[in-house]
């Protein structure tokens, strides 16, 4: 039988009653086996993954920690902090670890945002913003002017005339996600300076792909910043959960209120301050990704006539726009499954692309060809 949660005791609040859930790019498995394909033919291209695996500095540090699982790790993840501290600046009280950035984000909303008040976002962007958001009640202020309709990317000028002083947070990705564009640093500024107000949330997820050091060094000079980063990314720690956020400490120390008070395990620290380590590994995904990136766009210019690489991408993905008015990004992306080949559907899993873009990772050469190959092999 369904469970009616609107009939326990206590009902869960209002915002919760039609809940919405993340929409994540499909496992390898899960597609091999819905379209009988064999694994090692899929391309998973749809969740921005390292294509080289985890980090192995991170993954035997991991492997050491297993033995020491029984014991409580440090509730502020402190040897991490530590090791932050050394590698960016500042102090290990600058800092505040999470289980992915995904954590972070929810921690902050929570924290900086009451019932029913707006936390300004583009759109399309990356949704857990608006999600998490909207689950605590809060109201998500997604800007569809603030995008320029050719390259997806942020138009900085309309996001700066959207801010307003009811605005509690206000979010920035650096490189943007869906577009992968990059933002300038004197474009930050503006964002930060107008928002002197609120909490400027700063998302440098897929910062390493774009060749600039980023924001981090800005958190010396604006009290309303905390920069977001994960180990997700370039570190291939997606499945381990870890992410960290630097501001002032005023931030922090909030926020280490709110947090959920062990949320980050012994084998995240570890795998963190292993990786943090592991330059070799790190230089050799960003040389690989940057190559492909190129790659890929040459390859959609000379070989693809009915969709598009979008330009500009400082990231590990770009978007894909189809040209012919008679594709459907839905319909493309399906396609793209039965051929092996996992992207992900604009118009399920960005609010405000709609139905003419796909997202898709930048991997290995090879597997640029092979999405090349399957959307020219399309009717
Ligand atoms: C822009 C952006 N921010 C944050 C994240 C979340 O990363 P994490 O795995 O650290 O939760 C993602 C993940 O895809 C992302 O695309």
């Amino acid at each position: 039988m369904a469970a009616d949660h609107t009939q326990v005791p206590g009902a869960v609040h209002a915002a919760l009653k039609h809940p919405e859930y993340y929409v994540p790019g499909l496992a390898a498995d899960e597609v091999a086996q819905r379209y009988g394909l064999r694994l090692e033919d899929i391309t998973k291209l749809g969740s921005a993954e390292n294509p080289y695996g985890p980090s192995p500095a991170a993954q035997a540090a991991v492997a050491d920690a297993i033995g020491r699982m029984q014991i409580y790790p440090s509730w502020t993840a402190e040897p991490l902090r530590e090791r932050l501290a050394e590698t960016y600046g500042y102090e290990p009280g600058n800092y505040l670890c999470g289980a992915g950035e995904t954590e972070i984000i929810s921690v902050l909303i929570r924290a900086y945002a009451g019932q029913g008040e707006p936390i300004l976002m583009p759109a399309p962007c990356f949704p857990m913003y608006h999600l998490f958001a909207e689950a605590e009640g809060r109201v998500a202020d997604l800007r569809y002017e603030a995008t320029d309709a050719q390259t997806m990317a942020l138009d900085i000028d309309a996001y700066v005339a959207a801010i307003r002083p009811e605005h509690k947070i206000v979010f920035v990705t650096n490189p943007h996600s869906p577009s992968g564009t990059w933002t300038a640093e004197s474009d930050l500024r503006r964002v930060i300076e107008a928002a002197s107000h609120c909490l400027v949330v700063l998302d440098e997820a897929y910062v390493h792909y774009s060749g600039d050091p980023g924001g981090i060094g800005l958190v010396a000079e604006y009290p309303n910043l905390i920069v977001l980063r994960t180990f997700s990314k370039v570190y291939g720690l997606a499945g381990l959960r870890l992410g960290f956020g630097v501001a002032q400490s005023g931030i922090i120390d909030a926020l280490l209120a709110a947090k959920p008070t062990w949320n980050v395990g012994q084998l995240q620290i570890a795998g963190g301050v292993a990786a943090l380590g592991d330059h070799e590994f790190v230089q050799r995904t960003i040389e690989v990704i940057c190559d492909a990136r190129a790659y890929a766009q040459d390859l959609f210019d000379t070989k693809l006539d009915r969709f598009r690489c979008v330009e500009g991408s400082r990231s590990n993905f770009f978007l894909i726009e189809l040209l012919d008015p008679e594709l459907s990004s839905t319909g493309v992306w399906q396609s793209l499954l039965e051929r092996g080949v996992i992207t992900k559907d604009g118009a399920v899993s960005f609010r405000g692309l709609g139905q003419r873009f796909l997202r898709a990772d930048v991997g290995f050469r090879e597997r640029m060809n092979k999405l090349v190959a399957a959307l020219g092999d399309l009717p």
